[in-house]
């Protein structure tokens, strides 16, 4: 994200967000979405692509690496959302590739078509797959090496292959950052439903927000949280999320 005078806001449209981050996420931010399984990341990331080509005629792109396009399509009609329909009028590009399918040119891929259908709003969905099968990992060269760790550091292998995939993760991160008009959601997963510490994506993006979806008094309910969002005076409450037949909701605190 470039640091200018008066920022530039991307309203998600999703009901209840964007007042909690100054009017929406900031132009050209990254911003990570995690959370365990179910508590509604895929559907928030496709809420944000929708909207911004249905509300603010603003080109998007989805890159799934954990579903199929279909998959995705039929629980889109679930809330209303016609992604054929926008597919056609070039509003919306859904990229589904099979995790085993992703080589060192994803990157150049992505970039090259975000160029090329001014694409505006951006989802990795998700970056925690492309982690675990990052390109770099088969092939360890020396070179490789030598330029994450610098030449006189002795560590075991799996600091190394960690060092690796965390140069990799940066790297697409902060290419991310020269798409000037382009804004990103990443989403994690995370077993324990906090962030790792650990994680680099947390350290790298601008924002950071938190679902959960966990047993509160016997009952189910799921919320979000910001953690993190450079730039902007954000809300630090914990919100009760909502998914109902229009999409996510996100309510107030009540104090
Ligand atoms: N039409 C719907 N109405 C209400 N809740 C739904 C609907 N469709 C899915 N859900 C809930 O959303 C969850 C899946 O959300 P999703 O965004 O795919 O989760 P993830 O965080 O794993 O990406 C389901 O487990 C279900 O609880
Ligand atoms: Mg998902």
């Amino acid at each position: 994200m470039k640091s200018g005078t008066k920022l530039k806001r991307v309203q998600t449209g999703i009901e209840g967000l964007d007042k909690l981050m100054q009017g929406g996420l900031p132009l050209n931010s990254s911003t990570l979405i995690t959370g365990g399984p179910g508590t509604g990341k895929t559907i928030l990331a496709m809420q944000y692509i929708v909207n911004g080509a249905a509300k603010y005629n603003e080109n998007g792109l989805y890159v799934s690496f954990e579903q199929r396009a279909n998959a995705l399509k039929q629980q889109a009609k679930q809330f209303g959302w016609n992604i054929d329909a926008l597919e056609k009028k070039g509003k919306i590009k859904l990229l589904c590739i099979s995790s085993k399918d992703i080589n060192a040119e994803i990157i150049d891929d992505i970039v090259s078509i975000i160029k090329r259908h001014k694409i505006k709003r951006l989802v990795i969905d998700s970056l925690s797959t492309l982690t675990i099968n990052a390109p770099i990992y088969s092939k360890i060269s020396e070179m490789a090496v030598k330029d994450v760790i610098g030449e006189n550091t002795i560590l075991y292998p799996p600091v190394i292959g960690e060092n690796i995939v965390s140069k990799f993760i940066y790297a697409f991160i902060d290419s991310l950052g020269d798409l000037e008009s382009c804004t990103t959601l990443l989403i994690a997963e995370s077993a324990e439903e906090r962030v790792s510490q650990r994680f680099i994506g947390a350290y790298v993006c601008d924002g950071v927000i938190e679902l959960t979806f966990e047993a509160l008094g016997g009952e189910f309910s799921r919320s979000l949280l910001i953690r993190k969002m450079r730039q902007t005076k954000s809300d630090e409450d914990i919100h009760p999320l909502e998914i109902i037949s229009k999409g996510i909701k996100v309510h107030d605190v009540v104090k």
